[in-house]
């Protein structure tokens, strides 16, 4: 789908289908200013066809060949009470219109929603989150059925309305790479795990590599062991996949500027290991490597839209799975910071591959460290699916990741990663088990990789319960792509 900006004439534009919004007023629509214009050139008779129709957000109203008007088919969107008109009603309104439009003939649209008043947001986030709410709708994932796919949307072109384009010109560049990065994210999560191994993930960055001239690094099982990641090491023991450790750089800051580091979880499959998981949904263990999917796809963006920004995506890959030389509870590894771990459950495996990881990060003296995985169950029991858990020990960072999320609307909440949360990992044997019990599941897990993140400005955002969705409509949903974008550019724009 090709996205442009122009200045157009609600009652002028010849278009496959003009998209309006609706408010809810008190009695009956309330027309926006496009749609008091189109109705104008129309004498009236959107108004007239709205009649007693609700307005409410995100629903919708098809009108074809209205005299007076230039445009085939016109889609009014209702976008609920003018006053409470904030983020969320623009995007369910994107949502309702972009459905609408999916299982429309129109092969062009313009949309006039750049200049609506979305809380205190400009133009510029009203374009941002049209393109990624529309991509988000339009994605499909069909390349493994082979009958009954759903016909392609005809809808190919949409054009963004909008009185001064020039502005919005670095918003849609910007929000395109974002729509692209989410959308690779969503497809190496969705793809199973005997096709998405640790390969195929060190494949798809070489890929990444030579198309947008990145470097990269994978280091194999060997070098990992020669450099004494033992935690990571013991995690790839029950698997006949060969571990990957992906480095993939992005240098399009001044050169000497430090990076920001992020470090992606990429379990392709987790069974447990010996503490094997019930096998209910086990299936959707595939999506346990969304945190180097989010990587992978937040540096395609960034290296797309050329952002003026160094970063390096660290990914360790590899499948957690049971067998004669898997890793045992009791077992006792070094890590690669010299730490030694109390293996007391081989299915808290995330914070075993990424500790290694984050020391590994330190290598490239990077300004910040974030990183992404879907780390643990209770994070789904704390937040349920709406917010990824935020943990900091910079609180500047948090803050800053804090309002990256909010104008991205891939949203956090800050949990603790108090002190008094830490004796929960003590061990008898080793340095510190890896596991602490049931409660506060995710802030423990949380403090067992703060241990490897001391001399780090470091988060650490968990995404067990944001990166895919479960039941009728299950599958990756690309979180925390546009996140990690946006942190990316405001963070560079600050200093
Ligand atoms: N990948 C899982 C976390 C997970 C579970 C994410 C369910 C989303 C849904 C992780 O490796 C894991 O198994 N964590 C354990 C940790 C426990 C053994 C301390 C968990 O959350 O149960
Ligand atoms: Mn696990
Ligand atoms: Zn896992």
């Amino acid at each position: 789908m090709e996205f442009s900006i122009k200045t157009l004439s609600p009652g002028k534009a010849k278009t496959g289908c003009l998209v309006l919004g609706v408010y809810r007023g008190a009695r009956g629509a309330e027309l926006t200013r496009a749609a008091q214009l189109a109705d104008r050139a129309a004498r009236g008779a959107l108004r007239e066809a709205l009649g007693d129709v609700s307005g409410k957000t995100g629903s919708t109203l098809l009108l074809r060949r209205v005299p007076g008007l230039a445009a085939e088919r016109i889609l009014l969107v209702g976008l609920g009470e003018r006053k409470e008109f904030a983020e969320a009603a623009y995007r369910d309104a994107v949502r309702g219109a972009a459905n609408a439009l999916k299982d429309l003939g129109a092969k062009d649209a313009a949309v006039f929603f750049a200049e609506l008043k979305a809380g205190a947001r400009p133009p510029a986030w009203n374009l941002r989150h049209l393109v990624l709410g529309m991509r988000e709708a339009f994605y499909r994932f069909d390349q493994l059925k082979t009958q009954k796919k759903s016909p392609a949307p005809a809808l190919a072109s949409v054009t963004i309305a909008a009185a001064a384009t020039a502005p919005l010109r670095e918003a849609l560049r910007e929000a395109v790479a974002t729509a692209d990065g989410a959308a690779l994210a969503r497809t190496l999560g969705n793809l199973p795990s005997n096709i998405c191994t640790p390969a195929y993930l060190a494949e798809e960055a070489r890929k990444l590599a030579r198309q947008f001239k990145l470097a990269i690094e994978v280091l194999e099982r060997r070098d990992m062991e020669k450099l004494g990641m033992g935690a990571l090491v013991s995690v790839t023991r029950g698997s006949r996949q060969p571990p990957k450790l992906i480095v993939l750089k992005y240098s399009g800051g001044a050169r000497g500027r430090k990076p920001v580091a992020f470090v992606g979880k990429g379990i392709t499959f987790d069974t447990g290991g010996i503490s094997l998981k019930p096998s209910g949904e086990m299936d959707e263990m595939k999506f346990d490597m969304s945190g180097a999917g989010s990587v992978l796809g937040a540096l395609r963006a960034l290296a797309a839209m050329r952002a003026p920004v160094n970063v390096v995506g660290i990914i360790p890959a590899c499948e957690n799975m049971p067998g004669g030389a898997a890793s045992k509870p009791g077992d006792i590894v070094t890590t690669l910071s010299g730490q030694t771990v109390e293996i007391l459950n081989t299915d808290a495996e995330g914070r075993l591959i990424l500790c290694d990881a984050l020391t590994y990060a330190a290598r490239f003296d990077p300004e910040a460290v974030v990183d992404i995985a879907t780390l643990t169950g209770a994070c789904v029991i704390a937040l349920g699916h709406v917010a990824t858990g935020l943990f900091a020990n910079d609180q500047t960072l948090a803050d800053e990741i804090r309002e990256a999320a909010g104008d991205a609307w891939d949203r956090v909440w800050q949990m603790p990663l108090w002190e008094d949360y830490q004796e929960q990992l003590r061990s008898n044997f080793a340095d510190m088990a890896n596991i602490g019990g049931r409660p506060a599941g995710s802030v423990t897990a949380a403090c067992f990789l703060s241990r490897f993140a001391s001399k780090l400005r470091w988060a650490h955002l968990d995404i067990a319960g944001t990166a895919w969705k479960s039941g009728r409509e299950k599958g990756s949903t690309g979180r925390p792509v546009p996140l990690l974008v946006r942190f990316v550019l405001r963070h560079a724009g600050k200093k």
